[in-house]
């Protein structure tokens, strides 16, 4: 159990003397400050670490995970990441990434109970019930799973749109564009979804913001 423990410690030793190894100014330069061009949302999963599957350092990627990647716009945690990123640190891509094989979609597929966790679900089963009948037709549990891990994340990238920090982003030229992606687990792989979003893309009317 304490060795478990402790080789988290030497472990951050052994990082702390590689990197100065390789670069002795690396902590000095890091420490002067942060400009990443990417924001991304996954989901809290210990296998899907952002940096390490896109091959960045740190620095590179600003990072929000929940369980299941989803942009709730009630959530302030959640926002007041993606107003820093956009606002502050100016991120050229938001990246919402699920992936295959995610618990947390799986639990919201069915019917047991959790605990708080549920309430955090109910935004799951509000994006199963809305592609209800494409998801029903799928058989295989596993294979509708898959799906509802793509659907969750396009209607996530969706959410993002739908805020009025990415609106206001958008009317003020930024640069912002939005991708959908999901991580295969048993691959290593990511598969970009067909869901980017730009400034040019426009959602529901509904949803809109006016500024002036
Ligand atoms: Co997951």
């Amino acid at each position: 159990m304490r060795d478990s423990y402790e080789r988290l410690i030497i472990g951050n030793k052994k990082f702390a003397m590689e990197k100065r190894f390789d670069d002795p100014e690396y902590f000095k330069k890091l420490s002067l400050g942060q400009t990443p061009d990417y924001l991304w949302i996954g989901c809290s999963d210990s296998r899907v670490p952002a940096n390490e599957v896109t091959n960045t350092s740190s620095g590179e990627i600003f990072v929000h995970r929940n369980i299941a990647n989803v942009v709730v716009h009630t959530d302030l945690n959640v926002m007041s990441v993606v107003e820093y990123a956009v606002n502050v640190l100016g991120v050229k891509h938001i990246i919402v990434c699920g992936h295959y094989g995610c618990g947390g979609i799986r639990a919201a597929m069915g019917h047991k109970s959790f605990g708080i966790v549920d309430k955090w679900l109910r935004h799951i089963k509000d994006v199963y019930f809305k592609h209800h009948k494409e998801l029903d037709a799928i058989a295989d549990l596993d294979k509708r799973a898959d799906r509802l891990t793509e659907l969750n994340v396009i209607e996530q990238v969706r959410n993002l749109a739908k805020t009025k920090i990415i609106q206001r982003a958008w009317f003020d030229k930024k640069p912002i564009e939005i991708h959908g992606w999901v991580y295969g687990l048993n691959s290593g792989l990511i598969t970009e979804l067909n869901v980017e979003h730009d400034a040019k893309e426009d959602i529901e009317d509904i949803y809109r913001y006016e500024f002036d």
